[in-house]
């Protein structure tokens, strides 16, 4: 696998994952926007095909955040996302960056078990914190410059 900037000819097959991961999928226009506004986006490439992508930046606190992650169903548990996240500290690093927060679905266990083994730890339970009314957990990492990919 590669791991390469987003190119906005990948818009629709970022969306096609982005659809088959999430219950609340992001609109695809908002993902091009967010590629325009600027935000950290990189994809995972197996052969010609978009496999994965994530999208990060940096919040108002200055602490690194991911947007959105995830991986094609046929591709999981080949620590590609892990991959990813990675790449995204070694930007947040660049940036001075030490600590990353995100929030994840309460419900949604592969993404918490996922984090994780990442060594995010759960800090604090929203309820109600999705537009559907599901509750979120809220995580974070905080590493250092020697973290390694
Ligand atoms: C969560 C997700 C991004 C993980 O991607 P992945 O490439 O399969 O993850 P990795 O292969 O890098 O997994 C690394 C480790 O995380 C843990 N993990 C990942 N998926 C897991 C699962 N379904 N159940 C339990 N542990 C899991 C394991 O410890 C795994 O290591 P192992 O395979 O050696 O046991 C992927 O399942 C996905 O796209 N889910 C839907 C979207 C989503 O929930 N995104 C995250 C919220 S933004």
């Amino acid at each position: 696998m590669i791991i390469r900037e987003f190119h906005p000819n990948d818009i629709r097959r970022v969306y096609e994952i982005e659809e088959m991961s999430f219950i609340d999928p992001y609109d695809i226009n908002i993902l091009k926007q967010l590629f325009d506004f600027g935000a950290g986006f990189l994809v995972g490439q197996i052969d010609n095909n978009v496999v994965a992508y994530i999208i990060f930046w940096i919040n108002d606190e200055n602490k690194g955040h991911i947007i959105s992650l995830a991986v094609d169903k046929n591709h999981k548990r080949q620590k590609i996302a892990s991959k990813l996240i990675k790449r995204a500290i070694a930007t947040f690093i660049e940036f001075n960056i030490f600590t990353i927060t995100l929030e994840v679905r309460a419900k949604s266990k592969e993404a918490i078990d996922f984090y994780k083994a990442i060594g995010f730890k759960k800090d604090k339970f929203v309820s109600n914190y999705y537009e559907d009314g599901s509750d979120a957990f809220k995580m974070s990492l905080n590493f250092f410059d020697d973290w390694s990919e």
